[in-house]
């Protein structure tokens, strides 16, 4: 079973209820006409509900709900909650009013509030619009201080990389620069993430452009003192750095550069020095290895909220809507 298919399938099996705050957007209509028909989650839109079946007239939207946030019964809830979130900021009531009417923020209360379970946008707002609410009002989870993100990467070569085929990159989404204490946090919940959502046996690489002591340089400290942190924050993941990419994927390289590791040449989780090597790394290996990227996804926050890239498709809307709902499980 292909990993979409199996993602999919544990979606549909304890559904949840996700908030798409881009309600009007078409290709997020589209997408929550076919999540609901496919039994994957049950989906609330958030926008004027006259525009959306308007959109939608082609689409069989029956199983679909609709809130606006002008008009929901919960604003007034909801802005006594944020008030008191962000009291500590100053926010004061009339802010808070103007807040809950921005879909991203009401969205991001219904989270929080517990009238859904997750929230996926990103269609037509940027990373950062659709993160910084629920950075600021759902915070990380417990033990966690640093929110990141990964993508699920399914390569070609399925013999050869990763498990089946199958690898997780991180963090390619979120944290420009993050020092040692903070990419080891990120090395250690993607190894948890990749066990729990993904059903990998992990093997992380923290990846460097020196190999084992082979290059000296800052940046290269930054990823040791990273491993050694990682490796006591938990001693039971397969961890190990400083290491190259080929040197993390390739066997014969691994074996030849660091023959006693048990992750060289086998590693299934490679977790980046910074947000530019992290990114441009997905986007190389999906455009021109013609992998499958899926993702971003947020980890390490209290409740499961999700971007999407602003070209994404119908198709990969629906699939983070359905690893969303698996977090939310
Ligand atoms: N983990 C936990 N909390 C965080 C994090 C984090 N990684 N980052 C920020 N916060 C918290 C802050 O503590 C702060 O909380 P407070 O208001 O309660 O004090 C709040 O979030 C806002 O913090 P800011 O520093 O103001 O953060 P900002 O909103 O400017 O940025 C963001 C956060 C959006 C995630 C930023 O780091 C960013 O823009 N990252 C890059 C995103 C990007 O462009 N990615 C590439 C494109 S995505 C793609 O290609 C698929």
């Amino acid at each position: 079973m292909g990993i979409l298919e199996s993602i999919r399938l544990k979606a549909k099996s304890n559904k949840k209820t996700i908030v798409l705050p881009e309600g009007t957007e078409e290709r997020i209509i589209e997408a929550a006409a076919k999540i609901t028909e496919a039994g994957l989650a049950d989906v609330v839109l958030l926008g004027n509900a006259e525009d959306i079946l308007d959109r939608g007239s082609k689409l069989d939207m029956s199983a679909v709900t609709i809130v606006d946030p002008s008009t929901s019964c919960k604003k007034d809830e909801y802005v006594e909650e944020l008030v008191k979130l962000r009291a500590h900021k100053g926010l004061t009531k009339g802010q808070a009013e103007e807040l809950i009417l921005d879909p991203l923020y009401f969205g991001t209360m219904m989270v929080q509030m517990g009238n859904a379970d997750g929230l996926v946008a990103g269609a037509i707002n940027s990373t950062g619009d659709v993160l910084r609410p629920a950075l600021q009002l759902i915070k990380t989870a417990p033990g966690i201080s640093i929110v990141s993100s990964f993508f699920i990467m399914e390569v070609l070569y399925k013999e050869e990389y990763g498990q089946d085929g199958v690898l997780l990159f991180a963090d390619c989404a979120i944290n420009p620069n993050p020092n040692a204490q903070q990419l080891a946090e990120i090395a250690v919940t993607s190894a948890k993430t990749g066990h729990d959502l993904v059903g990998l046996d992990p093997r992380v690489a923290m990846l460097s452009f020196s190999t084992k002591g082979s290059a000296c340089h800052e940046h290269v400290d930054k990823v040791i003192e990273a491993t050694q942190i990682a490796k006591k924050l938990d001693p039971g993941i397969m961890l190990d750095g400083e290491l190259q990419a080929d040197a993390a994927l390739v066997e014969s390289v691994g074996q030849l550069k660091c023959p006693d590791s048990e992750v060289a040449g086998r590693a299934n989780i490679l977790v980046f020095p910074d947000l530019q090597s992290g990114n441009i790394s997905y986007k190389l290996v999906e455009r021109l290895g013609k992998a499958r990227a899926i993702g971003p996804i947020c980890q390490g926050i209290a409740k499961p909220v999700n971007d999407l890239s602003r070209g994404c498709s119908v198709e990969d809307i629906v699939n983070v809507v359905a690893i969303t709902a698996i977090q939310a499980q």
